[in-house]
């Protein structure tokens, strides 16, 4: 050929190509267009953003902080990088927006725009500790998905919306340290209001403005509240009646108010409450009686003008007491000694008082007391016994004005001790750091990220005791590892009680390696732990907040505006030759389409290439044998996932049934889109239960992980959980010899997981509700999500203590360390069930202690008739066997791992007392022959995966 010719196809070629690449980003820019021009207005007016933020595109580009979705703008997480500047409306255009955290830049100001209201994904809307004011949008009760508001700490001021009421799915409503002001807003009529949020956990409203009677609509038995904080406000009137029907109260603060009147009696139903105050207010009726809160820790009733009163007797009946704080509450006559033998109290304040007589702390009195407060009273003798290590305060008492006595240690005014725990170096000897380094608890120099930690209602006031500062470093430091944050360690100091005794406490958090300083990404990633609640601290500290100091070192050079993108010059070049263009539109669709096919084939042939291990989901699975089903496949089977085949709904997301093409019932449990966490539990269960093989272990079919979907699917068991028919919601009836059958199957999957799997697996969350029934009530054990292998030579692992209240082994909780013993008190108390067929814990009473106190009297079947499962029968011939089953729970239940059996011992324990029984304990039961109706109850494969912590007190109260 010609080479002119040869040239000239060239240059058409040339031409062609560089049109259909003009092409290729119109295309993209039109879809991205919300993406860059809306990102980019609202980024206009902020200073010192990211500098990775260059390039046009925000998805494309993968900006710091900015993750999306399909193109589309799912989530901004910008929190504690200094940024400066407001929110425009802009943000309003973000349609598929669901988390927005920029909390931590102070320098963030101006009021919330209401354009707010149009992000009808958002779930997360997180904006603690920066600058803004003004009021709070009506616009924030259009939210649909909103189930996390964390506003607190800024300048927001006027009344809460009632629009809020509409929050339907509201989880976590902070605006605790604001200027809020006004009445709480309630339903009336069409108007909604806060009594309609049915799914709230946590109202932290202290430290504001509020005013006027607190509602007594507000409060009902339909509410799920656990924390109710209303301290350090204006609130007035009386404590409706209304607040005992929230039976799923642990946390009371109604301190520091102007409320009066009685505290009305039926507060004493409120019997999960274990820290109450109600200080600092002007209740003058008489003291509220509280027997009946059983597991409280923390009793502050402080400044108020009750009728006055001796120190009622029921004080000391309160066993898991930590606190009792009565300062000027018109007491009067003697104290009773045994509030001082209280086994964990630590501290009694009675100051300002009229008590009188002789001082006396028993002969019994505990010894974890460290503070006794006796100051202005009129105490005229101490009984001392011997010597008392816990610091004893009598000054302005008759005794101290005695010229004999005044010399006494308890008469001298002195200083408060104050505690001043900071975390020690790790075995080394401290750095010489340059300006502004800081050397870490592993002596290295480096700069770190801080901030203050504080905790709103500790559940313990002893903060002398470094233990628990060290659990709570252990466990944040467990979270960032989890988190795949790259810290190197954490240090606390300077653990004091601000002036809304709160428990605050500084946090250093220092990067790894040689890194020295951490770069932006990783800061707003780290706050993101505490701003989003990620991180939950040790169940004794309570609710937190966290406030970060200005970060200024961070390793990436600060960036001023970044360049604006021209789309305008783009789509000037593209738009060239208007018939070429025509033409190309048809290639460029087609080329779409053609790469499309290719990346769906390509998930198909590869089901992980989309995994991102930056996601905090940790390295891919590791697959052996499990099928990969894409997503069509799996709408196809349950009927496009429709309402009919859910058979139930978590946190985790939602479970339904459904059938494969070869007729094999399936149970389908789809993660909620955007679960983060859900990432990393969905790759242990595919991992674990990928190899492991037992009968009576729930088999993995597959799993789908495909069009942003996680799916498992697992063979359908047919007869629900063990705690359905326990209750008898399933209706099939569990005799002796059932349950027999049903506690030895669960064993020896859990002896398979311990011993026979390779590595071995701890389950960690052993409950009834993971143990499932089949048609033949042959026992397997499910939900592996959050289950930990061992590895290599490992007997135990460190872990952030997870699992289930009630279930969970207190020497783990304490310590830490799983091993596989944790799994055996657990299943412990899952024989506990068996024979109760009650809660681990059931109106305050926990069964271990239930079971110990009915067979101390012990006659017949250890006197447990009581609290038998009626179903059961009564009499021994029934029942054989029963007595040797409590041994042996109650050997799991032991107080330390080595004193448990090891799954195989209660294996064969089992079987020998249903061959003692007559039974084989290997024929197979025939199927249920009573009628099973498979009702919509609480599924098995749910997992809400909220750590709801061991109760630690009433768990240790129970040895
Ligand atoms: C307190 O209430 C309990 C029942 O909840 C009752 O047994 C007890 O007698 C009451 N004590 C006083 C002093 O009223
Ligand atoms: C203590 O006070 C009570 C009531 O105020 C009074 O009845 C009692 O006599 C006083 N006891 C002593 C020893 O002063
Ligand atoms: C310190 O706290 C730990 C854990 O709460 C507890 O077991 C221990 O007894 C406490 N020590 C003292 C001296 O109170």
């Amino acid at each position: 050929m010609d080479i002119r010719i040869k040239l000239l196809v060239m240059l058409n070629i040339l031409v062609l190509s560089r049109y259909i690449y003009g092409l290729w980003k119109l295309r993209k820019i039109t879809f991205h267009y919300d993406a860059v021009v809306y990102l980019q207005a609202l980024m206009d007016n902020w200073k010192n953003t990211p500098p990775s933020w260059v390039g046009s595109d925000p998805c494309e580009d993968k900006w710091d902080g900015i993750t999306c979705t399909d193109s589309r703008v799912t989530s901004i997480t910008l929190a504690s990088i200094n940024l400066i500047g407001e929110i425009s409306g802009d943000i309003g255009q973000l349609s598929e927006l669901q988390t927005l955290d920029l909390s931590y830049n102070k320098g963030l100001t101006g009021s919330l725009t209401p354009a707010i209201g149009n992000l009808k994904k958002l779930s997360s809307l997180i904006l603690v500790g920066c600058g803004f004011n003004g009021p709070l949008p009506d616009t924030l009760g259009s939210l649909p998905q909103l189930s996390y508001l964390a506003l607190n700490s800024n300048g927001f001021t006027g009344p809460i919306p009632a629009s809020m009421g509409n929050l339907s799915k509201l989880y976590w409503f902070d605006i605790a340290d604001n200027e809020i002001s006004g009445s709480l807003p309630v339903s009336d009529g069409p108007t909604p209001g806060l009594d309609l949020l049915f799914n709230a956990k946590h109202f932290h409203f202290g430290k504001n403005k509020l005013s006027g009677q607190i509602p007594s609509k507000l409060f009902s038995s339909k509410m799920t509240l656990k924390h109710v904080l209303f301290e350090d406000n204006r609130l007035t009137g009386t404590i409706p009646l209304t607040l005992a029907l929230v039976q799923t109260l642990e946390v009371l603060r109604l301190d520091r108010n102007l409320l009066s009147g009685d505290v009305p009696s039926n507060i004493n139903n409120l019997t999960r409450i274990s820290q109450l105050f109600l200080s600092n207010n002007k209740f003058d009726g008489p003291l509220p009686n509280l027997t009946g809160m059983e597991i409280l820790n923390y009793l502050d009733m402080s400044n108020n003008s009750f009728i006055p009163s001796e120190i009622p007797p029921w004080f000391s009946s309160l066993q898991s007491l930590t606190t009792l704080m009565m300062q000027d509450t018109r007491l009067q006559g003697e104290v009773p000694a045994d509030i001082f033998s209280i086994p964990q109290i630590e501290t009694v304040v009675l100051r300002n008082n009229q008590l009188n007589g002789t001082l006396d702390f028993g002969a019994s009195y505990s010894t974890s007391l460290r503070l006794i407060d006796m100051n202005s009273n009129l105490i005229s003798v101490f009984a001392q016994r011997g010597t008392y290590s816990a610091d004893l305060i009598l000054t302005s008492n008759p005794i101290c004005m005695e010229t004999v006595a005044t010399e006494a240690p308890y008469c001298d005014p002195g200083t408060e001790s104050n505690s001043s725990y900071s975390t020690p170096p790790n075995n080394c000897i401290p750095a010489t750091c340059g300006s502004d380094q800081i050397s870490s608890p592993k002596c290295t120099c480096s700069y770190p990220y801080t901030g203050t930690i504080s905790f709103r209602a500790p559940s313990f006031s002893n903060l002398g005791n470094s233990t628990i500062y060290t659990s709570l470093q252990n466990s944040i430091m467990i979270s960032l590892e989890s988190n795949q944050l790259p810290v190197d360690s954490v240090s606390l100091a300077h653990p004091k009680k601000n002036s809304d005794d709160y428990l605050e406490l500084t946090l250093d958090i220092f990067p790894t390696g040689d890194n020295e300083r951490f770069d932006r990404l990783e800061i707003t990633r780290i706050a993101f732990v505490f701003s989003n609640q990620t991180y939950k601290p040790p169940h004794a500290f309570g609710p937190y907040f966290f406030l970060a100091h200005n970060y200024d070192f961070f390793s990436d050079a600060p960036k001023g505006k970044h360049k604006s993108i021209s789309i305008g010059v783009i789509i000037g070049i593209s738009v060239g030759g208007c018939v070429l263009v025509l033409l190309l539109v048809i290639a460029g669709v087609y080329a779409y389409h053609q790469k499309g096919r290719a990346e769906r084939a390509n998930i198909k042939n590869n089901p992980f290439d989309s995994w991102d291990p930056d996601k905090g989901s940790g390295a891919r699975p590791q697959l052996k044998g499990a099928r990969s089903f894409t997503f069509e496949e799996l709408k196809l089977c349950t009927n496009n996932f429709a309402a009919a085949a859910n058979i139930g709904s978590g946190g985790y997301g939602m479970v339904y049934r459904g059938s494969l093409p070869n007729g094999q019932l399936v149970a389908v449990k789809r993660a909620q889109q955007g679960s983060t966490q859900g990432g990393h539990e969905f790759k242990t269960e595919i991992e674990l239960l990928s190899r492991v093989h037992h009968k009576n272990l729930v088999s993995l079919v597959g799993f789908c992980f495909d069009e942003g979907e996680q799916m498992l699917v697992y063979e359908y068991v047919v007869n629900g959980t063990l705690k359905d028919s326990l209750s008898g919601r399933t209706g099939i009836r569990l005799d002796w010899m059932r349950r027999l059958k049903i506690t030895l199957g669960a064993a020896r999957g859990l002896q398979y997981l311990h011993e026979l799997a390779d590595p071995p697996i701890i389950h960690r969350d052993v409950k009834s509700t993971n143990i499932l029934l089949d048609e033949r009530l042959t026992a397997k054990v499910s939900d592996f999500g959050l289950s930990k292998p061992l590895g290599e030579a490992e007997t135990h692992v460190t872990t952030q203590v997870k699992g289930t209240m009630g279930y969970m082994d207190p020497e783990y909780y304490m310590t830490q360390q799983l091993n596989e013993k944790s799994d055996v008190y657990s299943f412990g108390i899952v024989m506990l069930e068996l024979i109760t067929a009650r809660n681990p814990i059931e109106k305050g009473k926990y069964i271990v202690r239930q079971v110990k106190e009915a067979m101390e009297t012990g006659k017949d079947l250890y006197n447990l008739h009581e609290i038998l499962d009626p179903i059961l029968g009564l009499s021994s011939q029934q029942l054989q066997g029963l007595e040797r089953f409590v041994d042996v729970a109650m050997r799991c239940v032991e107080e330390t791992g080595i004193r448990r059996p090891k799954m195989n011992e209660v294996v064969k324990e089992i079987e020998n007392i249903m061959e003692l029984a007559g039974v084989n304990p290997d024929v197979e039961s025939t199927s249920t022959s009573e009628s099973y109706e498979g009702k919509r109850s609480s599924h098995p494969y749910l997992n809400d995966f909220s750590y709801s912590g061991g109760r630690l007190h009433s768990d240790l109260e129970a040895k």
